[in-house]
């Protein structure tokens, strides 16, 4: 077997900062997810029309800010003067949309280990990946292994490994494709971030022989994380910080 050295992540991360327990990719989501004992996060960047590296999911800013139209297409006083909050409830109301800086202070002000998914708008993957991953080279420049980079785009994957080559990265995927391993290969990726759906015991063990990090989204019930975790996966990327434990060692 390849030698696969230790998940430097904690084996638990909130999906977009806080899962459930917040509006998704916000401070807030941060600070509920600390206050929960879980000790890292994942969440989305991609560039606003200004080009910051910012934490949003969808290209568009409907369904989760009072903003109308594309995030590549807001410049960022008009970006961060939207509220990122009351579409999921009025309590969190005038929560921003954060910039990646600040949420990387945040979470090293929160002891949070970060997966930062890089997310580009259509057609921007590199240039995304090259302002994103400049950016958190600096940003984690003290703590390296506290960040742990992924994208479902492989050139994004592809500027990261040489910007920043002391970052790790992960490839994004919702089924395993059959040729999974040359692709991880050639990306010289660290994990494979898969689809809860699409694992099983097998190809659990087959990613691990081959040396990498199985990292596994968007799991919410307990047992399926339990079973996930005998199964051997090094992480569970879960909405639901607050009931989801990593395996007793
Ligand atoms: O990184 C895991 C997960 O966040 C990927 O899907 O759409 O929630 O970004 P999505
Ligand atoms: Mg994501």
């Amino acid at each position: 077997m390849t030698h696969r050295p230790e998940f430097p992540l904690p084996a638990v991360l909130a999906h977009r900062c806080g899962g459930r327990l917040a509006p998704e990719n916000t401070l807030a989501g941060l600070a509920a997810t600390a206050e929960t004992g879980c000790g890292g996060v994942e969440f989305d960047v991609m560039l606003s029309g200004s080009g910051s590296p910012v934490l949003i999911h969808d290209e568009t800013l409907e369904r989760t800010t009072d903003g109308l139209g594309r995030v590549a297409h807001t410049p960022d006083d008009v970006l961060f003067a939207l509220d990122a909050g009351t579409w999921f409830d009025p309590r969190f109301a005038g929560e921003p949309v954060p910039c990646l800086d600040l949420a990387a202070a945040r979470c090293q002000a929160l002891g949070l280990a970060v997966n930062l998914e890089i997310k580009p708008s259509h057609g921007t993957d590199t240039e995304t990946a090259e302002r994103v991953v400049r950016r958190a080279r600096m940003l984690w420049a003290a703590a390296p292994a506290s960040v742990l980079l992924s994208s479902f785009s492989e050139r994004a994957l592809e500027v990261a490994a040489s910007v920043a080559p002391a970052l790790r990265r992960g490839l994004l995927v919702g089924a395993v494709p059959a040729d999974w391993l040359a692709r991880c290969r050639r990306l010289r990726a660290a994990a494979l971030h898969v689809d809860y759906r699409h694992l099983d015991a097998d190809r659990i063990a087959a990613v691990r022989e081959a040396g990498l990090w199985v990292v596994t989204y968007t799991v919410n019930d307990p047992e399926r994380a339990a079973r996930l975790f005998e199964w051997g996966v090094d992480c569970v990327i879960t909405d639901r910080p607050d009931v989801i434990r990593p395996p007793s060692p």
